[in-house]
């Protein structure tokens, strides 16, 4: 054990040490004992898209730019206003990737793995990145799990993707929330849609950055969230009324699935998405407790992007589901179906003797499986069972020189304070058994 130096060293020490960093702005960082939430609810996501015949896709964190441009949309905000865009040292243009589904079909065409059979499923889930505003809910590093079938244009597959998104939430045991849909149409109906929609804003008396959004893209008009742009906006014309007919029927079946599904939904005809790539089924999860970043995940069909990044034309649906606000979700109707103990078990040697028998028990344990911590540097009784106490473990063993030359050990059960001997060589079984027994 190092001695602690004397009260006025460690205040010259202090004033020695450089200024310590802080992570970059508008990043959430999850440590123990929350980042145990954080980890539930990506996996419990990702679980529900791993049950429907989803298979993990690794990508890369950062593209080619024109990968983002291309494939986003050059007049997205995503693109013009938000990515993280660099020269590496080849002085190649490149991108942190802010969202995933572009990286997933640049992904299946480069691998061609539309020839493995079709639809490709992918489920992935990480980091992704964008230049925003931070605020409570919207951060510049955002977790998303996310989902991608591509190369087959059937509403029982849209249907799909949506439930493995419901299933994720209710296995979460989240409520409050609502999917909202709509359609964005195909090809057949967009650009007559996009000029008759031109034509009714060229008649209001809009401001000149509105104005040249609607020249850019009318459709985010719709979305435009000023009293005055929405009273001006109610007698537009919506794409739902104008869709083609495959477009209708396809929705409506995919409504028919959802409603088969027992999924309930409400239509938001109004409904923009920040991504350009959609088509036809779109849909957003709200979460009305978090306030202004109630989007708690959302997605749609992308049925043109596989051909526009130069790949086959494939159809392709999806979605992103933001893991911080997920959990933020789960903090507002306090759910919280997790635990945050580190270990099943807390190991307390006191003498040197005690630590190097613990140390083959703690190791015997983890190899059946049981979560072991122990109290190092030599620590009295009392600070070893606060640590333990700390770790959230239920058992504490403690081990003394006496009880060592006696063959046993002290297990504690730190929830009802029992504390029984146990042989030291029976121990790794007793403890396994016991832990085993608390966790079926
Ligand atoms: P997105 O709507 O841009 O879609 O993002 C999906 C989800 O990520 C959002 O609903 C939100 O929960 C979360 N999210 C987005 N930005 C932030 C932020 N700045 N801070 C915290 N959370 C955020 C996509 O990214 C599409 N790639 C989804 C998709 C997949 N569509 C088809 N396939």
């Amino acid at each position: 054990m190092t001695a602690v130096p004397p009260v006025e060293q460690r205040a010259d020490d202090r004033a020695r040490r450089p200024e310590p960093f802080a992570a970059p702005k508008g990043i959430p960082e999850y440590l123990p004992p929350d980042s145990a939430g954080f980890v539930h609810v990506r996996d419990t996501l990702a679980a529900a898209a791993a049950r429907a015949g989803y298979g993990h896709i690794e990508l890369p964190i950062f593209e080619e730019t024109g990968l983002f441009a291309r494939g986003v949309g050059e007049s997205t905000d995503v693109v013009s206003k938000e990515m993280y865009t660099f020269a590496d040292r080849g002085e190649r243009s490149v991108t942190l990737r802010p969202e995933g589904t572009a990286g997933v079909v640049r992904s299946v065409i480069e691998h061609s793995a539309d020839k493995q059979g079709l639809p490709v499923k992918l489920r992935y889930s990480g980091p992704f990145f964008r230049y925003e505003r931070p605020q409570a809910g919207r951060y510049r590093q955002l977790q998303q799990v996310g989902v991608e079938a591509i190369g087959i244009d059937d509403p029982a597959l849209d249907a799909e993707v949506i439930a493995i998104a419901d299933e994720g939430f209710k296995a979460l045991g989240l409520t409050g929330y609502r999917l909202e849909i709509t359609s964005l149409g195909d090809a057949d109906c967009r650009p007559a849609y996009r000029a008759r929609l031109q034509d009714y804003l060229a008649g209001l008396d809009l401001d000149e950055p509105t104005r040249a959004r609607a020249q850019i893209n009318p459709l985010r008009v719709l979305d435009d969230k000023r009293p005055e742009v929405r009273a001006a906006m109610a007698q537009a014309p919506l794409l739902m009324d104008h869709l083609s007919e495959a477009s209708a029927e396809h929705h409506a079946q995919v409504l028919a699935h959802l409603d088969d599904l027992g999924i309930a939904y409400t239509p938001n005809p109004r409904m923009v998405r920040g991504l350009d790539y959609y088509t036809k089924t779109t849909f957003e999860f709200v979460h009305d407790g978090l306030g202004a970043q109630s989007g708690i995940g959302g997605g749609g069909r992308y049925d043109g992007l596989m051909a526009t990044l130069g790949g086959p034309e494939l159809s392709g649906i999806g979605f992103g589901i933001g893991v911080d606000r997920t959990l933020l979700a789960c903090g507002v109707e306090g759910v919280r179906p997790w635990s945050t103990a580190r270990a099943e078990v807390f190991g307390v040697p006191l003498g040197d003797a005690a630590k190097r028998r613990l140390v083959t028990i703690a190791a015997g344990l983890r190899a059946r499986g049981v979560r072991v911590d122990l109290s190092y540097g030599g620590r009295g009784l009392k600070g070893a069972m606060k640590s333990a106490d700390r770790s959230g473990a239920r058992f504490a063993l403690v081990l003394g020189e006496r009880d060592l030359a006696g063959g046993s050990i002290g297990l504690k059960d730190l929830v009802s304070g029992e504390q029984q001997d146990v042989s030291l060589d029976a121990v790794v079984d007793t403890v396994a058994t016991a832990v085993a027994a608390e966790l079926g």
